[in-house]
């Protein structure tokens, strides 16, 4: 099975610079034999930047979305992203749906977040599906019901014969340095995997997320049920992220 390296570039890179950065990933990535066999590589630009990584990556290896997107196809949602336009016009077989960002500053709550798990695979789109608790939520044990509860309210109604791919992110952990440990990891991934399991989910994967670098991937990747992961700030660079994705 291929691990994945999602790139989250967040609100970062100019459309010439995902350019620079898609045409330079490639030319790196194919010097590596057999790269894209034990690879999935996933690029998520900013909105302005989509069509960019499109005209290079559309037809390739390479996959690709939006960070976001709203639940309705089309219509008056003056400053929405339409999944459909990413989809159909720009060929994007891939929407980051739920980040922990989404959630706590745009306030998306999982009502929200269900309706667009549907819409996505009602495109045949996948989701990146973002879970995971705060610091707080962590001290007061709740990690696991936060994670199941973020899980059964965004996945309900979804075809459980379709792939989805889910990121548990440790809110705690993301753009702060601090990873979660081992043990931590394999907890919430062994469970998330179970759970999946129980609701009938036949195709699924488990990314982590939160603060993941080229120095930490390797012991990462040997967790069970770490399938790949989500990464942010290590994603910008092209050094930084091939490094990341070595470490498989
Ligand atoms: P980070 O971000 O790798 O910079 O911690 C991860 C994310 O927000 O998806």
């Amino acid at each position: 099975m291929k691990k994945i390296f999602a790139a989250n570039w967040k609100l970062n890179k100019t459309p010439e610079q995902a350019r620079e950065f898609v045409i330079q990933f490639k030319n790196e990535a194919f010097k590596h034999a057999d790269f894209f066999k034990t690879c999935e590589v996933i690029l998520f630009p900013q909105a302005f930047g989509l069509e960019a990584v499109s005209s290079l990556c559309a037809g390739t290896e390479i996959g690709f979305g939006p960070q976001n997107i709203y639940f309705e196809k089309s219509g008056a949602f003056t400053g929405e992203n339409s999944a459909e336009v990413a989809s159909v016009a720009l060929k994007a077989k891939f929407a980051l749906i739920g980040h922990s960002e989404r959630r706590e500053i745009f306030k998306e709550i999982d009502g929200q977040l269900n309706k667009k798990n549907i819409l996505v695979q009602s495109l045949k789109m996948t989701s990146v599906f973002c879970i995971g608790e705060s610091l707080q939520q962590r001290e007061a044990f709740q990690t696991l019901p936060v994670c199941f509860a973020q899980l059964d309210a965004g996945l309900a109604g979804l075809d459980q014969n379709v792939r989805v791919i889910v990121a548990y992110e440790p809110v705690w952990a993301i753009g702060t340095g601090k990873v979660a440990t081992l043990e931590q990891v394999a907890e919430v991934h062994q469970a998330i995997n179970d759970k999946l399991e129980a609701r009938g989910f036949k195709s699924f994967q488990i990314l982590y997320g939160g603060s993941v670098k080229a120095d930490n991937a390797a012991s990462l990747l040997k967790v069970p049920h770490v399938d790949g992961f989500l990464i942010g700030g290590a994603s910008l660079e092209v050094s930084s992220f091939l490094n990341v994705c070595l470490a498989n």
